[in-house]
């Protein structure tokens, strides 16, 4: 299967002096098309910063990231938007929708900055209204739409564009559990139609099962776990939550 996302020794520090933290200490990683994997680790283990450095929006201070086999040039500005641009798809915390802008054209946006031809782009906004079920809700705003309603859309927006990597830090933080994982599972579902690698950072410890592959982070250290059959058929209990098998 084709590798369209690799890094290659990415470190990652913040800071001078005596006052420099290494957040990334060595990650080399590949993914291929139509893979799905979870990021987890404690708060501050650099989930986001790895997160930002896959997406194009940070650079990191050493290593390589290729985007489809080709090296990403974190100094030319212009060349990093168009990779964001055509390669990418993103969803965060909060959706992050234009608020005064139709759910429609939220969409839309997106297609016309990655120069897409107007009947492409409406052929496109109507498959994934149509397949996320957001068909009566195109002419609202998104402070008429619920939390989960919002992050249906982030799905479809993300998408549009046909990008061939999707990104999502913590898509379902804001949101109760239920909602959350219907979330994180038509996300699956769509990045798997698309065939788009997927990376998502999650607290949530009972959406593992679900993914392809695990990452874990701690101490700058990317480690990959297996799915084992206990994972797989394990759905944490509240309780357990903090100390789930093999974490
Ligand atoms: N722009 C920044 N400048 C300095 N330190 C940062 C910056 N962004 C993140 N950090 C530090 O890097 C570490 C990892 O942060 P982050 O990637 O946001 O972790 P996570 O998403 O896992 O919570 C933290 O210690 C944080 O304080
Ligand atoms: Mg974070």
């Amino acid at each position: 299967m084709k590798n369209v996302l690799v890094c290659r020794g990415i470190t990652k520090s913040y800071g001078s002096g005596d006052l420099v933290e290494q957040v990334l200490k060595r990650v080399d990683l590949e993914f291929s098309q139509g893979q799905a994997s979870v990021l987890v680790g404690p708060s501050g283990s650099g989930k986001t910063t790895l997160l930002s450095i896959l997406g194009c929006l940070l650079a990191p201070s050493n290593g390589e990231l290729l985007v489809e086999n080709n090296p990403v040039n974190f100094s030319d500005k212009s060349s990093l938007t168009e990779v964001r641009r055509q390669k990418l798809g993103f969803i965060f915390q909060q959706a992050q929708l234009l608020p005064f802008l139709t759910i429609d054209d939220n969409l839309s946006v997106i297609g016309r900055n990655a120069g897409m031809t107007q009947p492409d782009i409406d052929q496109r906004v109507n498959k994934l209204l149509d397949r996320l079920q957001l068909q009566p809700l195109r002419h609202k705003y998104p402070s008429q739409l619920s939390g989960g309603q919002r992050q249906r859309v982030a799905i479809a927006r993300a998408l549009l564009h046909r990008p061939s990597i999707v990104l999502a830090d913590e898509p379902t933080a804001a949101l109760d559990w239920n909602t959350g994982k219907t979330v994180v599972e038509l996300l699956l579902e769509q990045a798997r139609i698309e065939n788009a690698v997927l990376v998502v950072v999650t607290h949530d410890t009972r959406m593992l099962p679900l993914f392809d592959r695990i990452l874990s982070i701690a101490d700058g250290l990317l480690v990959e776990r297996q799915q084992t059959a206990a994972t797989e058929n394990t759905f944490y209990t509240e309780t357990n939550l903090d100390h789930p098998p093999g974490f």
